[in-house]
């Protein structure tokens, strides 16, 4: 494609593609939570912001957003990092049918994290979505709602970042090594 960023490779998983994903998750999540009273869309910052704002608009189960920001060090192909809190909930989430919002599952620590700090804060029930899962994973979770599996390659767009960069493309393509290196 002649006007990709020279930062990019190829492009992975094109707009259409994505928009159509998300509304089937969209329709999933409608159909499983019927006769809820409420879904509770937790969105992981930053990268989660973009995916959770167009499932969220294609929904048509009532819900509600809320956000939590974590970081760990060693992230996208190191091995060991440790997940730290950075921004917590607003609102305790006692009862509430939570589903966990990510952009990416890489080595499943971040995820894990949450699953394992939201389950003991008493949830009517939790599951989880994301809309990209890497191959290569450390920690093996289940993810309830998944948009696409990709290769273990550098992506960015639809919320995925390379320092900060690329965040707000609506594909999501790879990285050239060289971008990166
Ligand atoms: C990314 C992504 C996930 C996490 C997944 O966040 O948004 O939260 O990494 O990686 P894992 O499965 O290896 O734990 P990042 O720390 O890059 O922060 P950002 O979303 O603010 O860019």
């Amino acid at each position: 494609m002649s006007d990709l960023h020279p930062d990019l490779a190829r492009i992975l998983i094109s707009e259409a593609d994505i928009q159509a994903r998300v509304g089937e998750l969209a329709d999933q999540i409608a159909q499983d939570y019927a006769g809820v009273e409420r879904v509770y869309l937790v969105g992981i910052l930053k990268g989660a912001f973009i995916f959770l704002a167009d499932l969220g608009r294609k929904l048509s189960v009532s819900h509600t957003v809320d956000f939590m920001a974590l970081s760990s060090y060693g992230k996208r192909g190191a091995l060991g990092g440790e997940v730290r809190l950075i921004m917590d909930l607003r609102e305790p989430i006692m009862d509430e049918h939570v589903i966990i919002v990510e952009d990416i599952v890489d080595s499943g620590r971040t995820l894990a994290y949450l699953q394992k700090s939201l389950s003991g804060r008493g949830p009517a029930s939790l599951r989880t979505c994301a809309i990209v899962r890497k191959q290569r994973r450390e920690v093996n979770l289940t993810v309830d709602y998944l948009g696409f599996d990709i290769p273990d390659v550098w992506v960015v767009g639809y919320g995925l970042d390379f320092a900060d960069k690329h965040r707000t493309l609506p594909y999501i393509a790879e990285l050239k090594p060289e971008a990166y290196a």
